[in-house]
């Protein structure tokens, strides 16, 4: 009877500890997901906003750097440092697109200008890690300094298109599904592939300058 009771106050005891930790961990959860400058579905305080235009509008406002009037973040996409992101008037990004600037001081960001037409699972990155060291083990490789992305109004990225560190997609270019787009793009050109060649231009001027 009496070991019993003493167990029972122990395993009360247990439970006790154990809603604690976890009232804790959720408590530590909700600040981080309130502080954290990214839109997406690892934090879900910004994800079940993006199925409501009115709310994903009011949340991408505040979140991103700049967001123009008729811009759409869909659900699905995950976007990290919100705060160095640029996306122009009328720009949708599409579900499993996934678009990294750098949090770290006096890094580079992302711009995306106006009536750019991007399919879905669009990457965009700017960072590389430095990997020249090979004593140091891959998870703790640093990373490089970061070169910012720029994508020029009116341009339209295939689905599934990944744009590298550094890359400028011209006004007007289109990119192919699929392509790895390593170097800029000249405006009013069409590249595709991996990586990314220039296919065509659009305009008889440029045709001749892609010679
Ligand atoms: C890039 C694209 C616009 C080119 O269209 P196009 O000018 O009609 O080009 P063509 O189909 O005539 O193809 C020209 C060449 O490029 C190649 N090519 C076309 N698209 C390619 C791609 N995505 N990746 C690699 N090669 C591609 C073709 O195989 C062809 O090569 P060849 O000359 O050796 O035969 C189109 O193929 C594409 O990828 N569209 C994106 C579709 C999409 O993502 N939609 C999502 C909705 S936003």
């Amino acid at each position: 009877m009496l070991v019993g009771s003493i167990l029972l106050e122990e395993l009360n005891f247990v439970k006790g500890v154990a809603q604690h930790m976890f009232i804790r961990e959720c408590v530590q959860r909700i600040i981080f997901w309130r502080n954290a400058d990214r839109v997406g579905p690892d934090i879900p305080w910004t994800y079940w906003r993006l199925f409501f235009p009115k709310q994903m509008r009011r949340l991408c406002k505040k979140m991103f750097k700049a967001f123009g009037e008729g811009a759409e973040i869909r659900p699905g996409s995950y976007i990290v440092c919100c705060s160095r992101i640029n996306i122009g008037r009328r720009v949708v990004v599409r579900p499993g697109s996934v678009f990294e600037a750098d949090p770290r001081p006096g890094e580079q960001g992302i711009m995306i200008g106006d009536d750019v037409l991007l399919g879905p699972g669009v990457h965009i990155y700017v960072n590389n890690h430095d990997f020249d060291n090979p004593e140091v083990s891959t998870i703790d490789l640093p990373e490089t300094p970061s070169k910012a992305v720029v994508v020029e109004r009116g341009a339209w990225i295939g689905a599934n298109a990944i744009i590298l560190p550094g890359v400028v997609v011209g006004e007007h270019s289109v990119i192919g599904a699929g392509s790895v787009v390593t170097k800029s793009v000249p405006p009013y050109t069409i590249v595709a592939g991996n990586p990314a060649r220039i296919i065509r231009a659009l305009r008889q001027a440029d045709a001749q300058a892609t010679k």
